[in-house]
């Protein structure tokens, strides 16, 4: 288990215990790479799996959510969602993306992650169930993201994206430490139309 600030990273499927008795700073790394967990103070950050596949669409279909997110067909089909679980395990292997369920308890309430991992840069994710906005959970959940992206990856670099009408997003981004750097027009497949898009970075690590 490694521990960033009050935030525990440990790998999936091993006992806390386990990995503590690694006596070696090589082994744990590597194991936690491979399917990683990170516990907040309300929230469990864990990989997700085929069995996630129904509740993913059942959150990506809302209509706020699936507006927002820029490459997903609305609604969001359930063997979409497989398909793209399907290939979560493969991206870790090769160090490209980082996707976290988000578990309350037991229930899947969105997920957080850390994509397009090249040249020790990312770019940050996030959606959430929106009966669970508006209480911190998608900033508790991304700051850990991004404090994993940093301390353990080693990513120097990380961005972020909102379509301009997204204001939750900006706040969450603004309030993580992120600064705008500029507008595009994108396709949005969702909203099957261009939008603007806000882009946004941080390079020093996450705010306090
Ligand atoms: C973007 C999104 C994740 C933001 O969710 P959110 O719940 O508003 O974000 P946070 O978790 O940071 O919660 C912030 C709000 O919770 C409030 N809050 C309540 N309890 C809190 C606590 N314990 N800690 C922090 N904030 C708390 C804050 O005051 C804040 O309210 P405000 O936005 O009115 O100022 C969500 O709107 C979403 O999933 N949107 C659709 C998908 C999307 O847009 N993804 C990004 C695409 S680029």
């Amino acid at each position: 288990m490694n521990v960033i600030g009050s935030m525990q990273i440990y790998a999936e499927g091993q006992s806390i215990a386990s990995l503590a008795s690694m006596d070696t700073d090589t082994d744990a790394p590597a194991a936690i790479r491979a399917a990683p967990s990170i516990a907040t103070a309300r929230l469990r950050l864990r990989p997700m799996w085929p069995a996630d596949a129904d509740r993913v669409a059942e959150i990506l279909s809302h209509p706020d959510v699936g507006r927002m997110i820029r490459r997903i067909p609305v609604p969001y089909p359930s063997d979409e969602a497989r398909g793209w679980l399907d290939t979560h395990a493969a991206e870790r292997a090769s160090g490209r993306a980082y996707r976290f369920g988000v578990g309350l308890g037991d229930r899947l309430i969105g997920c957080a992650d850390i994509g397009g991992i090249e040249d020790r840069a990312g770019e940050l994710g996030y959606w959430f169930d929106p009966a669970c906005w508006g209480r911190g959970y998608a900033f508790e959940a991304a700051d850990a993201v991004v404090r994993f992206a940093f301390a353990e990856l080693g990513l120097q670099r990380v961005t972020a994206t909102h379509a301009h009408d997204n204001p939750r997003s900006g706040r969450l981004l603004l309030k993580l430490g992120f600064r705008e750097t500029g507008r595009r027009a994108a396709w949005s497949n969702s909203r099957r139309q261009p939008i603007e898009q806000v882009r946004y970075v941080l390079t020093d690590g996450p705010s306090g």
